[in-house]
Formats: structure tokens, C-alpha cells, sequence
């Protein structure tokens, strides 16, 4: 009987065995799955190409996002600034796709997506309700449209073509009778300003990455550029600047393709130096880079920015 009883129990466990052994297998399974839709993910080109190059070339600047040059045509501030029924229609759609959701549709400062916000969005209806920052003149919202108020949830609708904000502008001044109105002297202010009877010119804007991929900034000119680089500076035994930094580096390809990440070091010795203080072994540099004089430091920084320049690195 008690015998019977162990070898019950000795086949429970080795069902359990057994099936935990397939249990095993299918959570292996299900995290080979998962290893391959990751690595499914992941960016070859990054992965293979030289990782110095490429990252001197692109993951190592600051990546911008795509913007389109703009030239904002010269408009007349004194005709937006002056109350227009069409403008001011306008005004009332592009508030409603852009503000109504923090101040409100009816502009009481309302808006759903305000409610969590501290401080609160801006009443525009109940002038008093609260402290206005920047003002409650056109030209004077107008300033925070194009700045935004740092560190609240209003943020620039620079974004927005002036004419736009004019337009929206003159649809919040509808919510009351009370808001005070600009003379001459806030506009020409207004004007001096941001340029806007001049009209701004604004370039393409496109990041590193991207432009590579579209071969508009080509991977090969640069590696171009940087081997010129590499073997004027090798070569070079008499240039003061050349000789100085060679003492500093530890691997003067390394070293190159740093500076060549970053081209603030070109500024002036200090930023040179600031580059150099930052993670200099693993820049390709010696610790001896951090103990040069004034003079060698400007020896160096005078000489490879003038190198970088003739390359067009
Ligand atoms: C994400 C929410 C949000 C959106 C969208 C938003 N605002 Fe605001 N806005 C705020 C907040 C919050 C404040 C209050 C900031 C403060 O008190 O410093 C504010 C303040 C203001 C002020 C008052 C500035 C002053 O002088 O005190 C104006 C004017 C303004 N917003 C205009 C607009 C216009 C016009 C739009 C649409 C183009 C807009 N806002 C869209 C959140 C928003």
C-alpha cells in the first residue's frame, strides 16, 4: 500500500518533469521569437559600417529634424494689426484646431487639455482673472506666439506663418471689449523686432542621417575629406601646430574623426580646449592633451582648424 502511494508519487513527478520540460521549451522558443523581431529592428547600416567614421559622421552631432526653408513674406503690420472681419474668421478656425484645446473653445482658459496644466492656460474672456505675463495687446501676443513662455505648457507656434497668428490674435481679442489696442510705437517695436515688414528667410533644414541616406551629404566625400586630413597632418614635420599634436594623440586616426564630429573646436582655443577635456582617451588623445600650455593649445587649434578648412571636412 505505502508502496503503491511512492511510486504514485514517483510518476506525478515525473509527469511534472515532463511537462515542465516542454514548458521549458516553449518559453525558449518564445524568446528566440522575440531575439529575432528585435534584431529584425535594428539598423544594419549602423551596425556594419565603420563604427569611427560613421559615428563621427552622424550619430555624434545633435540630429535636427527635417524642416522646409521658409521666406515669410514682408506683411504690413499696421493692416494685420487693425481689425478685419475676414482676418478674423480665419482667426477663428485656425484658434480652434490650435488653442481651444487648453484655453477653451469660448476662450474662458478651459480647454480640456489645459485642465491638468499649472498654471492654468490664460482666460481670454475674464481679463483680470489672472496675471498677464507678456500683455494683452496684439503685437504683445504676438511676442509669446513666437517665444512661448518657457517652462509652462505654452509653448512658440513660431510654426505658424505671421499672417496666421495675426489672424488668430484678432479672433481672441473678439472675447472681450476690454483688451487694450496697439498704437504706432508697439508696432514699429513689433516690427524692429522680427524683421516682419522685411520678411525672414528661414534654410532648409535637414538632419545628418537623413542626408546621408539620400546621398545628399555623401559618405565618401567625407571619408574623402578626412583621409586628406589624416595625411597632411602625417606628413607635416615642420608646422609647430603639427608637431605639438602628435605629442597629444594616442591614435591620430581617432583623434581626427572626433574632431571631425563636432567642428565646434574650431571656434576659438577655449572651445578646443573644452573638446579636449571631455573624454580625451577615448577621443584618440593622450592625458597629455589636458596639460598643454596657453600657447601650444593655440598652436594646435590654429593648425587643424586650418587643415579642416582647406579640406572642407
Ligand atoms: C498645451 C496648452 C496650450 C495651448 C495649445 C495654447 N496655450 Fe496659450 N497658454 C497656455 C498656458 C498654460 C498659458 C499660461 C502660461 C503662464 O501663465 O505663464 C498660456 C498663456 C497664453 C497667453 C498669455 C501670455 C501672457 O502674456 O501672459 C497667450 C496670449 C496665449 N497663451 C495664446 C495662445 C494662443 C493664441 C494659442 C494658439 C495658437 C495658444 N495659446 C495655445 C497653454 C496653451
Amino acid at each position: 500500500m505505502s508502496n503503491n502511494k511512492n511510486q504514485d508519487t514517483e510518476k506525478l513527478f515525473k509527469g511534472l518533469e515532463k511537462s515542465y520540460g516542454i514548458l521549458y521549451m516553449l518559453l525558449l522558443t518564445f524568446l528566440v521569437f522575440l531575439g529575432t523581431r528585435y534584431v529584425s529592428t535594428l539598423d544594419y547600416n549602423n551596425l556594419f559600417y565603420s563604427p569611427g567614421m560613421l559615428a563621427a559622421a552622424t550619430t555624434m552631432r545633435a540630429e535636427l529634424p527635417v524642416k522646409k526653408g521658409t521666406t515669410t513674406p514682408p506683411i504690413d503690420i499696421v493692416k494685420f494689426t487693425s481689425i478685419d472681419p475676414a482676418l478674423v474668421e480665419k482667426g477663428k478656425g485656425l484658434y480652434t484646431s490650435n488653442c481651444a484645446s487648453c484655453h477653451g473653445e469660448t476662450g474662458a482658459g478651459n480647454g480640456a487639455a489645459g485642465a491638468a496644466l499649472n498654471p492654468p492656460p490664460r482666460n481670454f474672456v475674464d481679463l483680470n482673472a489672472q496675471q498677464w505675463k507678456i500683455g494683452k495687446k496684439i503685437t504683445e501676443m504676438y511676442v509669446t506666439l513666437q517665444e512661448g513662455i518657457p517652462n509652462t505648457g505654452m509653448a512658440s507656434f513660431s510654426t505658424i506663418p505671421p499672417e496666421d497668428r495675426f489672424a488668430i490674435l484678432q479672433y481672441v481679442h473678439t472675447f472681450s471689449p476690454d483688451y487694450p489696442r496697439e498704437n504706432p510705437d508697439d508696432i514699429a517695436k513689433l516690427d524692429a523686432k522680427y524683421s516682419l515688414s522685411q520678411g525672414v528667410k528661414a534654410a532648409n533644414q535637414i538632419p545628418v542621417n537623413l542626408a546621408m541616406e539620400l546621398e545628399i551629404l555623401d559618405y565618401d566625400t567625407l571619408k574623402q575629406d578626412l583621409t586628406s586630413v589624416m595625411n597632411i597632418v602625417s606628413n607635416d614635420n615642420t608646422d609647430p601646430g603639427a608637431i605639438q599634436f602628435k605629442k597629444i594623440v594616442s591614435d591620430p586616426n581617432k583623434a581626427l574623426n572626433s574632431l571631425a564630429s563636432n567642428m565646434a573646436w574650431t571656434e576659438s582655443s577655449e572651445s578646443f580646449q573644452k573638446f579636449l577635456s571631455i573624454d580625451p582617451i577615448n577621443k584618440g588623445f593622450k592625458a597629455e592633451a589636458l596639460r598643454m600650455s596657453p600657447e601650444a593649445l593655440t598652436q594646435v587649434q590654429q593648425y587643424l582648424a586650418g587643415v579642416f578648412a582647406k579640406n572642407r571636412v
